[in-house]
């Protein structure tokens, strides 16, 4: 038990949501992202293979526990409410929520423009959780984010509520759209694991630690968010 793995497995498997560009998306049919590219560094330092399952973000939680993947690779906001039923790794990225809006309506200019209005929102994500406690608001939710921005572009909703990064890749693809500058919340991301793995937990504590420290995830956070 005090093994990262058992014995004789080969691979190891990141669950995830390829819907969330630039941590996860797919790309010549395959997932790919920032990530990814963490998550590879990881079974490199295991000496084992990584196989990714691509599913529902609301059901990465439940995948975990019933051990179908063996750690959360998503963009995952590290809650105190999952943490309940999940162990988080340290903190490896800051992120907001923020509010996209339709470039030709001033109907929604900042947070408190939300009450009473149609929002559209990722399933199981904190910008859903966020959404829902704005007043008389209607919340929709999406299997994928983009598909709420679809959505506001052909003035479906009034708004959509979704983290920072994937935000800004949504909005570079139609230009019927932007961003506000005021942002709902402050959060960051974790990589998580089943309360049962602390020896794997350990070894991806280590992992992000050994990129930070030698340079490399300096070098991925250019790959990926870099002009
Ligand atoms: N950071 C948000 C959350 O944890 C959204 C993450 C969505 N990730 C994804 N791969 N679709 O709820």
């Amino acid at each position: 038990a005090d093994k990262p793995v058992d014995e004789d497995k080969q691979f190891i498997v990141m669950g995830t949501n390829a819907e969330f560009p630039p941590f996860e998306y797919i790309a010549g049919g395959e997932v790919t992202g920032f990530d990814v590219d963490i998550a590879k560094k990881i079974a490199e330092k295991l000496g084992l293979e990584l196989k990714i399952e691509n599913m529902q973000f609301s059901g990465l939680i439940a995948a975990l526990q019933t051990k179908k993947i063996d750690f959360i690779a998503a963009g995952m906001t590290n809650t105190e409410e999952r943490a309940k039923s999940v162990n988080f790794s340290q903190d490896y990225f800051e992120a907001s929520q923020v509010i996209i809006v339709k470039k030709d309506s001033d109907a929604v200019k900042g947070k408190a423009d939300l009450e009473g209005k149609k929002i559209g929102v990722q399933l199981g994500t904190t910008g859903e959780m966020e959404a829902k406690e704005i007043a008389d608001a209607t919340v929709e939710s999406y299997d994928a984010g983009f598909a709420a921005v679809m959505d506001l572009a052909n003035g479906k909703l009034d708004a959509v509520v979704i983290d920072q990064k994937p935000a800004e890749k949504f909005v570079s693809k139609n230009d019927k759209v932007m961003i506000l500058e005021e942002e709902l919340t402050k959060e960051a991301y974790a990589i998580a694991v089943n309360k049962e793995d602390d020896a794997l937990l350990d070894t991806i504590n280590q992992v992000i630690q050994e990129l930070q420290e030698s340079g490399e995830y300096d070098a991925l956070y250019e790959k990926y968010f870099g002009e």
